[in-house]
């Protein structure tokens, strides 16, 4: 090849790739993603500049103002915190903080647990109850591959997050919209009729979005139907205390399955009950047959872990193992989740007393009969519709409203709304 034509061919070389930068991206196959329903929500929520807008739809606690809190006892550790010369910035092992797994675990089994007493349980720290999620939808994907029932319906991000790990997901009836209760027997139906070994996610307490939850003699027979299938239960509690105000009320479901002798996951959050959501503080609890077995899963829960977040951030877990192992400051925390709970519940009495004042018609029990933070209206998406865009209030479409959003101040205007759309939608 002469020069000149070795010249001419790196010309067109050069040519033909500018070309191609110009002409593709590497990301052009790349669609836009819809936007998450409830953190849009909270966008259009803040875009809204109406005074007396409705937020209903994020789950997170407000106070009677409308505003976030920030439990006082959290105050309390964060301040130790800082002032405690000991601590510094370096990195948490990858299981998390010892201290705080410890006291999570025995939080959501109980003290007196079997698995407890066996020590045949362990606790890996979490990106708070999502991370919990994940980490134990990865290490079900790796280690026990199985189908995965979820209910249907259910916290929205259950569903990306089994499939995003991999595994082959299903539903299991739960809503029944004709008694606006739990659909037990279509539950009990798809459990029995799941392949054998399948995965079953359960909420233990305050269900989102429904707030409906299994009686104790109802669990009996869902324990049951899990057994009979040689199912593994998977709790996502995210709620621990916050539906009734009593932390072991609400654990109650864990460990009635602890207690007959199941294996299980439970993942658990601090962002509602303790009200460190940007904190990202959360737990995936282990419970095994026994104490050898622990080593092993959390050994392969490290892996998977170190693989994802490499280990876990310090300031929430160490907020959370001062105030859980601390008598003074646990009775503190305690009382400061009542406070929480009950106004949530004083919530739910008020709108169902002047739904029924107004004379709304269709049946309202539920809102006083559903539990935690969320109540399944039963409002259809075109009523959600003039909620939002007639009296600026915001809730999702499936009629879920975050009863936390209510107070004194806004839930006649909220009821009286409901009334209108329910008579003219
Ligand atoms: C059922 C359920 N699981 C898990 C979570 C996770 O919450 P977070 O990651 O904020 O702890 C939530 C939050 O809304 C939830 O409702």
């Amino acid at each position: 090849m002469t020069v000149k034509e070795r010249i001419s061919q790196l010309a067109a070389q050069l040519t033909g790739s500018t070309a191609v930068m110009t002409q593709t991206s590497a990301f052009q196959s790349v669609p836009l993603a819809p936007p998450d329903a409830i953190l849009n929500l909270n966008t259009l929520y803040k875009a809204d500049t109406y005074p007396k807008k409705i937020n209903v739809g994020v789950g997170a606690y407000r106070d009677e103002d409308g505003k976030p809190w920030v439990l006082p006892v959290v105050k309390k550790a964060e301040c130790a915190i800082v002032e405690d010369a000991s601590l510094d910035h370096e990195y948490l092992p990858i299981d998390g903080l010892r201290t705080f797994t410890d006291a999570s675990a025995k939080l959501i089994l109980g003290k007196n647990s079997p698995a407890v007493l066996e020590n045949r349980f362990g606790g890996i720290q979490t990106i708070s109850g999502s991370g919990a999620v994940r980490l134990g939808a990865d290490f079900l994907n790796r280690w026990r591959k199985a189908p995965v029932y979820i209910s249907n319906p259910t916290w929205g991000n259950h569903h990306d997050i089994f499939r995003d790990a991999g595994l082959d997901v299903h539903t299991y009836p739960y809503w029944n919209p004709e008694v606006r209760g739990l659909a037990l027997k279509g539950m009990l139906d798809t459990i029995k009729g799941a392949p054998k070994g399948s995965i079953f996610v359960l909420h233990p307490c305050a269900h989102n979005p429904t707030g409906v939850d299994p009686t104790p003699d109802e669990w009996k027979l869902i324990a049951e139907a899990i057994r009979a299938g040689a199912h593994f239960p998977f709790f996502d509690c995210a709620y621990q205390g916050f539906a009734s105000g009593d932390l072991d009320k609400d654990a109650a479901a864990v460990r009635y399955f602890v207690e007959e002798g199941f294996e299980l996951l439970v993942a658990q959050s601090y962002s509602k009950n303790i009200g460190l959501y940007g904190e990202r503080t959360g737990c995936l609890t282990i419970v095994t047959k026994s104490a050898d077995l622990v080593p092993n899963v959390r050994s392969q829960m490290c892996k998977l872990q170190r693989a994802s977040i490499s280990n876990p951030p310090a300031f929430g877990a160490r907020i959370v193992s001062m105030i859980l192992n601390d008598e003074q400051l646990f009775a503190e925390w305690t009382q400061q989740l009542k406070i929480m709970a009950n106004r949530i519940i004083h919530m739910r009495t008020v709108l169902f007393a002047l739904l029924t004042e107004l004379g709304t018609p269709g049946t309202w029990n539920h809102i006083v009969d559903q539990i935690g933070m969320f109540t399944f209206t039963g409002l259809n998406a075109a009523q959600v519709k003039v909620l939002r865009d007639t009296y600026h209030i915001y809730l999702t479409d499936n009629g879920r409203i975050s009863m936390a959003g209510l107070n004194t101040h806004n839930i006649r205007t909220f009821a009286e709304a409901v009334d209108f759309v329910v008579r003219n939608v």
